[in-house]
């Protein structure tokens, strides 16, 4: 595991885009796993300028999102595919047949899990996964349980995220109670993934997902297992971390 602290939100957010730049100048046709939510606006501000200045190509890039809400249809102004469209791709040259996001409002929620697994699995997986977390440990929306998906299906969400997702709805009733999220297995496939988290309100999840037991009440944790993983933080969201509880092969690096 690398973990990267950087001063600030703004800085942090320039990083995780370079990473995502050199991705794709190393691999044009990289498929890269996609996530919502505030933290990785930056990042895409930062991907849409680095575009408009012509240093990054997304013509042969493959995107999956990590989950979409269930019942919100495409153009329902609080789905992932309206943020995503909205935040990224309306301004990048992003193919729309290369775009992947779990369709919320199929008629056969079920089916639409199997068929995007296949589509994952067609394009020959994740090259680059870039993942948020919720103040409760949640990738995706793989929320703490005592046992978690393998592959993509529909969750329930906890209160704690219908209560932190409510700020984007005009009131709580209005936030969806299940998503279709990537599965524990889908996320870890990936080749590299890239956590990012900016805040105190993440602080606490970030020390257990670097030190703690690996637990399926903390979904974040099992990421330790991934070969290559990077923990991109600002000062705040890493303030808790104890570098003696750290394991002996983790790198952790302070960007001034
Ligand atoms: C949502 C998304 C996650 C995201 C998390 C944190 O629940 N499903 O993918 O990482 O929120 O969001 P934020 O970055 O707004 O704190």
């Amino acid at each position: 595991m690398r973990i990267i602290v950087e001063k600030d939100y703004q800085t942090m957010s320039k990083k995780a885009a370079l990473m995502v730049a050199s991705q794709i100048t190393l691999k044009p046709d990289s498929n890269l796993g996609l996530a919502t939510g505030g933290t990785p606006l930056g990042m895409y501000d930062k991907l849409i300028e680095m575009y408009r200045d012509d240093e990054i190509d997304f013509n042969e890039v493959q995107s999956f999102n990590l989950d979409e809400y269930c019942g919100l249809k495409a153009d329902h102004p609080n789905s992932y595919h309206h943020y995503m469209y909205q935040n990224l791709f309306n301004e990048i040259n992003i193919q729309k047949e290369n775009i992947h996001i779990p369709d919320g409002a199929a008629e056969d929620s079920q089916q639409e899990c199997r068929d995007y697994e296949k589509s994952i699995k067609r394009a020959r997986g994740i090259d680059l996964q870039i993942l948020g977390i919720g103040s409760n440990g949640h990738i995706g929306f793989n929320e703490p349980a005592e046992n978690l998906n393998v592959a993509t299906e529909v969750v329930d969400l906890t209160e704690e995220t219908i209560e932190a997702n409510s700020r984007y709805f005009d009131s709580k009733d209005e936030v969806p109670k299940k998503a279709i999220s990537m599965g524990m297995a889908t996320i870890l496939k990936a080749d590299r993934i890239v956590l990012l988290a900016s805040g105190k309100n993440k602080a606490e999840a970030i020390k257990k997902t670097v030190s703690g037991k690996i637990s399926t009440q903390v979904p974040a944790t099992l990421l330790q297992t991934h070969p290559e993983i990077t923990i991109l933080l600002d000062q705040e969201a890493a303030s808790l971390i104890n570098k003696e509880d750290l394991s002996a092969d983790c790198h952790f690096e302070i960007c001034e």
